[in-house]
């Protein structure tokens, strides 16, 4: 007996020793390298695949854009982005005269292909889209007064090309704020909403899901661009597959209605500059809907998902994505255990992050 507790004090010695030392050459190694940017760029000059995957998918995105911008698809990021620009010069206070003379013959272009595939095949494409597009130039040619030849010729190309919009009202407005909705009610709801880890085995059902979708697609994003898909798992193999893969699932995994995939589209940029509008994007309509289920009665979870290789790989082939698809996050949902725990999760106070007119 005695002999057996000392072999066991003797391993937890050896494991604290172990990753005492591991702690120190980390130590050193992240002192040295994360000092300066030129020894990070050393260090990952060496560690060149560390980013790999993301400096692929930035890059490939990026070639994609250009080459989908001929091509038919269902929904034009480009065309999105130009309108939501043309948009912002009309609510301009004062109005230019003359706006977005550097990038308006361009949308009228990216336009015209969208018009010309929803005259051909409407089913294949967004109309409500096109209407936007169509009622936001419409409303540019009628407010840019001023005299100038590159916006003349864009609306004599614009007045040539013949679509009917069914909606004519897609354009700015001045918001009212109808909604009766108090402080006090959206704070029962951001206090009701908890991470739920544990459900009812009931499925949810996916009119619900799209209602919680429509709260979150309402969410704002970088330019209108909405870059992201939520991929939706209700059949129980399925959801097994998918929620087996992220370590964070560990041990509720089996118990998951539902699961939804956040996946973000880097082919949604020209720019690299513009990489991390993914995650953020997605993160502001990620929340929403989990709002959106609250109100509906169903509960969620988010589940982190690392960029780790062997995952990051084994989900692409699961899934079937194309390398600028990158991951962001799982979010389970059902219908809450009514005998399951949710942690506490005490929050940070609020003068803990928060600063008014600090500079530091
Ligand atoms: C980006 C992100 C990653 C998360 N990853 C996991 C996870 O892998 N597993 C898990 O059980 N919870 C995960 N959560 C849930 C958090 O643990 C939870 O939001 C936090 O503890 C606060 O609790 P609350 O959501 O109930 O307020 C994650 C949340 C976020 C926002």
């Amino acid at each position: 007996m005695l002999k057996k507790l000392k072999t066991i004090a003797t391993n937890l010695l050896a494991i604290t020793w172990i990753r005492k030392c591991y702690e120190f050459v980390n130590r050193v190694f992240l002192e040295t390298f994360g000092s300066s940017r030129i020894l990070a760029h050393l260090f990952y000059t060496i560690a060149f695949l560390a980013f790999n995957r993301e400096q692929v998918g930035v890059l490939r995105g990026r070639r994609n854009y250009y080459r989908n911008k001929n091509q038919d698809r269902t929904s034009r990021v480009e065309l999105r982005r130009n309108i939501h620009r043309l948009e912002k010069g009309i609510i301009m206070m004062p109005r230019r005269d003359i706006f977005a003379r550097d990038y308006i013959t361009e949308t009228v272009e990216f336009y015209e292909l969208a018009a010309r595939q929803c005259a051909t095949d409407p089913n294949s494409l967004e109309t409500s889209e096109v209407e936007w597009a169509h009622n936001v130039l419409s409303e540019y040619f009628r407010v840019s007064t001023g005299k100038d030849p590159v916006v003349d010729a864009a609306r004599e190309r614009f007045a040539q090309l013949s679509y009917t919009p069914q909606d004519t009202d897609k354009v700015p407005y001045v918001k009212k704020n109808l909604s009766s909705i108090s402080y006090e009610q959206l704070h029962e709801l951001a206090m009701q909403r908890r991470s739920v880890r544990w459900f009812d085995q009931k499925p949810v059902p996916r009119e619900l899901v799209d209602k919680a979708l429509v709260i979150g697609r309402q969410s704002p994003t970088a330019c209108n661009r909405l870059p992201f898909e939520f991929r939706i798992f209700d059949d129980p193999e399925m959801v097994s597959k998918v929620a087996g893969l992220p370590f964070g699932a560990a041990g509720y995994a089996q118990n998951i209605p539902t699961i939804v995939v956040v996946v973000g589209k880097l082919d949604s940029y020209f720019s690299p500059r513009d990489r991390h509008a993914i995650y953020i994007d997605s993160s502001l309509a990620a929340m929403s809907f989990m709002f959106g289920l609250e109100t509906l009665g169903l509960s969620s979870s988010v589940i982190n998902w690392p960029d780790f290789e062997p995952l990051e790989a084994k989900m692409q082939k699961t899934l079937g994505l194309d390398v600028t698809d990158r991951v962001i996050m799982l979010i389970a949902v059902g219908y809450a255990h009514p005998e399951g725990l949710v942690p506490f999760s005490q929050k940070k106070e609020l003068d803990t992050f928060r600063s008014y007119n600090q500079l530091r």
